[in-house]
């Protein structure tokens, strides 16, 4: 059996520790690595974490002498069979797309004859940046494999395209590599004007609890964390939507590229998301209390001693099913529902009760309310199509495309 040669290029990034699973990982495949880490990447991972790994020493700089008298750079960019970065860097990929050859790295680079393959890993808006469109084009021009990175939430808190691919996933396209299939096949790039299918569209949503109050310190809420909507709200942006997030009470950061308008009870819901309008598509995520307290106390109610007083509830009005008649209607209204017992059944009733085009059913029996995981049936009048449970950041890419399939 041949030993596939890897030199393996780790560029600065909190990524980089993602690059000692990926060695292990190619060491269980049988490859031979070495690696070379750019100053930056010195800030994230050691040399020694990498030599330990690859049991080969760790090259970072083209003034040692003693490498260059060993193993020049020429020598050490030809001796492998592939050549692989990860992360690769926008700085990095800058550098590469010039020719420019200031660092080991950069040398290697320039002076290699083998196939490259970069792993990218850096901010949404870096990614989205037309500098960094032009770099990665021109990297792909010149015969350069560029992977997509992976579409989530990021370590500087934004969301969208521009997390370094899975270690799976780059070992993935190594393997395709070895084996002659293309490792880009299939792979959409994100960034691109063409895959910002929503460009140009209005997307508006609800998401969170409300919380309705019964006097100055007590509310009526429930355990709606936010979390899925506001991933809904992130991949919409990311697919290039201008999107409005009407948010109830909730911790979370405003994803990038999205307009936030934080409410509290219902009725602020249903008044903000009316402001908002028109909307080319519509998704309702929040968990609406159905009734609020007929009249709030202006006063803290006091204990009395005799029994508990009444708590007079009167309705909520439906934001969802005001929004699917109302003249100006999206063209896209979609719903959710959140189910403990006959799932699919209660989501077609609330479809036609709605007025909506889909209802997102979401099986709430487990700890789905405040969880990272989402099982769904997306139920339309085509049908139903149930998804096997995935994290909501997922859940939420995936509804992002289907809405971008339906408005295009
Ligand atoms: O009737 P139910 O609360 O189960 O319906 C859930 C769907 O309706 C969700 O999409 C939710 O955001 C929406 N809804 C609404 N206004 C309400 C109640 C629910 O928009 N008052």
């Amino acid at each position: 059996m041949t030993t596939h040669k890897i030199l393996l290029i780790v560029g600065g990034g909190i990524a980089a520790y993602k690059a000692c699973e990926l060695i292990r990982l190619m060491r269980k495949d049988g490859m031979a690595v070495r690696c070379v880490l750019t100053a930056s990447g010195a800030q994230f991972v050691t040399p020694m974490t990498l030599a330990a790994l690859s049991e080969q020493p760790v090259h970072t700089s083209l003034w040692d002498l003693k490498d260059e008298a060993e193993m020049g750079h020429i020598q050490l960019s030809r001796e492998a069979d592939l050549v692989v970065i990860a992360p690769a860097t926008a700085d990095l990929m800058a550098r590469m797309a010039a020719g420019i050859a200031d660092d080991l790295a950069t040398t290697l680079l320039l002076a290699t004859d083998k196939p490259v393959l970069a792993a990218p890993a850096m901010n949404v808006r870096m990614w989205q940046h037309a500098a960094a469109r032009r770099n990665v084009a021109q990297l792909k021009a010149d015969g350069i494999t560029v992977l997509d990175p992976d579409e989530g939430p990021m370590a500087c808190g934004e969301f969208g395209p521009g997390r370094l691919p899975e270690p799976e996933a780059i070992m993935a396209a190594v393997r395709r590599h070895f084996t002659g299939h293309s490792p880009l096949a299939g792979q959409p790039d994100f960034a691109d004007a063409t895959h910002r299918p929503l460009f140009g569209k209005h997307v508006l949503l609800t998401a969170g609890p409300t919380r309705e109050p019964i006097d100055p310190v007590r509310y009526i809420a429930n355990r709606s964390s936010g979390k899925q909507g506001f991933a809904i709200a992130g991949a919409l942006a990311a697919l290039g939507a201008r999107v409005t997030l009407v948010a109830g009470p909730v911790n979370l950061a405003t994803p990038a590229g999205v307009e936030r308008i934080d409410v509290e009870t219902a009725r602020e819901m249903a008044a903000a998301v009316k402001a908002a309008m028109p909307a080319d598509a519509a998704v309702m995520v929040a968990a609406v209390a159905d009734w609020r307290a007929e009249a709030s106390a202006g006063q803290k109610i006091k204990k009395s001693g005799a029994a508990p007083p009444a708590l007079a509830l009167t309705e909520n009005p439906d934001i969802l099913a005001t929004l699917s008649i109302a003249p100006d209607r999206p063209r896209l209204v979609v719903g959710f529902a959140a189910e403990t017992e006959n799932v699919i059944e209660h989501a077609r009733t609330k479809l036609a009760k709605k007025g909506c085009d889909w209802i997102v059913a979401n099986d709430v029996s487990g700890d789905v309310m405040g969880g990272a995981d989402n099982s769904i049936h997306l139920v339309t009048a085509a049908g139903v199509e149930s998804w096997e449970k995935l994290p909501k950041d997922q859940v939420a890419v995936r509804l992002a495309r289907k809405i971008a399939d339906a408005l295009a």
